[in-house]
């Protein structure tokens, strides 16, 4: 979709529709107001009634007006704007900070994803155009809008690029096709590439990261990626769970919660469009984006509950379940990470317990750590993006739940119950001391993906954890 912003009042703009946000007040003084009540039209959030001989779109949007219903409305009446014959839509400003979810409910609104349909369906909707007017009838500032439009368009884009990763299939998105997409971005971007086959991974001693890879046709790759601007006010340290396919391995999962697990790759797809973002925006800040790439399979050569492994920091690990696969790999590489870049912050995002979604729902990220004003901050940063986010707090009792009697540690609780946290206390046995106040760890497994559509979202990935760090940067960074 092409977003454009004209230095126009809303009526002087040419195009085939005009979108029209209207709260139930609203609708009292509306001069279509018969018109609109015969189609049963109340203006309840995100009820749309197109009057096609006045060429008009109008979309109910809540008297709370908050900019989480402004999305999620525009992202519903672009939906329905594609599903016509329509080719440009206008709409107003309805203010500068406004501005800016409008946008958002655009391009992350028209999202479809067809590469596996033999035949796609393109919308014949490709241009929406923005007034610099306020439906209030007053102007903004042109060069402030279009600051926002630049960088908004940026940041959704790149979690549209996410999703597009999330979304292919683990037989086309394997651990080396991660290498060969980042290695892309890095020539598109300017960004620094390096990539560690097996070879490398045993030449580094990342034996967690090898064994889960083991049973699997794709060996494994670590990718990193660098974004270097001269004089950088910060050095930033992004790692993502990069599993292309999770099947629980020997400890393998239910034929039922097998589907899906493509999407056990969305962290790792995460960091991608974040140095995306970073890169394009220009930002001050050095970035360094870490993911591991690894399938999780089972054959005669799998690994298995029972084997101990020594991961890159040194520490040894009892595996009592192969499923939980992912705090192995984030072992080595948070490990490779902290080893190779010493940073201001170190954030790790990853599909990692189904437990997270028992505890916070199917959308919202749990976002644990040591650091309690960092972690409010990304509450904070979370929701002004659209993202929702829930703490969940570490305690000493839960953490000698992964005591192992064998080994330093065991990659499972031996409770059932906060096994969101238990994880994150794994991951904290691999986080060096003076970096344990740097580290933030998100956990995304039930807000990365979706197989019913919600808020800006449809079926597939979601880009999580995009929009609330290039948030959290732009405002801490600067
Ligand atoms: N990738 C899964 C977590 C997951 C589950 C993500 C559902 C998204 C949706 C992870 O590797 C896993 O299997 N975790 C286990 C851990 C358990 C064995 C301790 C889980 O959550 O059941
Ligand atoms: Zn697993
Ligand atoms: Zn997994």
């Amino acid at each position: 979709m092409n977003v454009k912003l004209y230095n126009q009042p809303l009526d002087l703009i040419s195009a085939d529709l005009t979108l029209e946000f209207v709260t139930s007040e609203q609708l009292e003084f509306h001069p279509y107001k018969e018109l609109l009540s015969q189609a049963g039209f109340k203006a309840e959030q995100e009820q749309l009634c197109a009057l096609h001989e006045h060429r008009l779109l109008v979309c109910g949007i809540d008297k709370e007006k908050s900019d989480e219903l402004y999305r999620s409305a525009m992202a519903t009446a672009i939906k329905a704007a594609m599903s016509y014959a329509y080719t440009s839509l206008k709409c107003s400003q309805y203010t500068l900070e406004r501005f800016r979810v409008l946008i958002e409910g655009v391009v992350l609104g028209s999202y479809k994803f067809e590469s596996y349909k033999s035949e796609p369906k393109p919308s014949k909707l490709t241009e929406v155009i923005f007034s610099h007017e306020n439906n209030d009838g007053s102007s903004n500032d042109f060069d402030a809008l279009e600051t926002v439009l630049n960088q908004t368009l940026i940041i959704a884009k790149a979690t549209n690029y996410v999703r597009n990763l999330v979304n292919q299939t683990p037989d086309d998105m394997t651990p080396q096709q991660m290498a060969v997409t980042a290695d892309a971005l890095a020539t598109s971007n300017n960004l620094e590439c390096t990539i560690l086959d097996v070879n490398g991974l045993e030449y580094e001693k990342m034996f967690a990261m090898l064994s889960v890879g083991r049973g699997s046709a794709h060996p494994p790759r670590l990718i990193h990626l660098a974004y270097k601007p001269e004089n950088p006010k910060k050095v930033i340290t992004l790692v993502g769970k990069g599993l292309t396919y999770d099947s629980g391995g020997l400890s393998l999962k239910a034929a039922t919660s097998m589907v899906t697990m493509k999407m056990d790759k969305a962290g790792g797809c995460a960091v991608m469009g974040m140095i995306k973002a970073i890169s394009e925006l220009e930002l001050d800040i050095e970035v360094h984006a870490f993911v591991g790439a690894v399938e999780n399979m089972i054959s005669g050569n799998a690994y298995k509950p029972d084997d101990v492994l020594r991961a890159k920091n040194g520490k040894t690990i009892e595996v009592r379940n192969t499923d939980a696969e992912g705090r192995l790999v984030l072992a080595d590489v948070l490990g490779y990470a902290q080893e190779n870049v010493k940073a201001d912050y170190l954030f790790d995002y990853a599909t990692l317990t189904g437990a997270c979604m028992v505890a916070l729902g199917p959308y919202t990220t749990g976002v644990m750590g040591h650091n309690e004003d960092l972690k409010h901050s990304f509450i904070q940063a979370g929701a002004s993006a659209g993202e929702y986010c829930g703490m969940l707090p570490f305690n000493r009792h839960l953490k000698k739940l992964i005591k192992s009697d064998l080994a330093d540690v065991c990659n499972v609780s031996s409770k059932p119950y906060g096994g969101a946290i238990t994880a994150a206390l794994f991951l904290d046995n691999f986080i060096d001391e003076d970096v344990k106040d740097k580290w933030v760890h998100f956990d995304i497994a039930g807000s990365a993906y979706t197989e019913s559509a919600w808020d800006v979202h449809t079926y597939g990935g979601t880009g999580a954890g995009v929009r609330m760090t290039l948030n959290w940067l732009m405002e801490h960074c600067r």
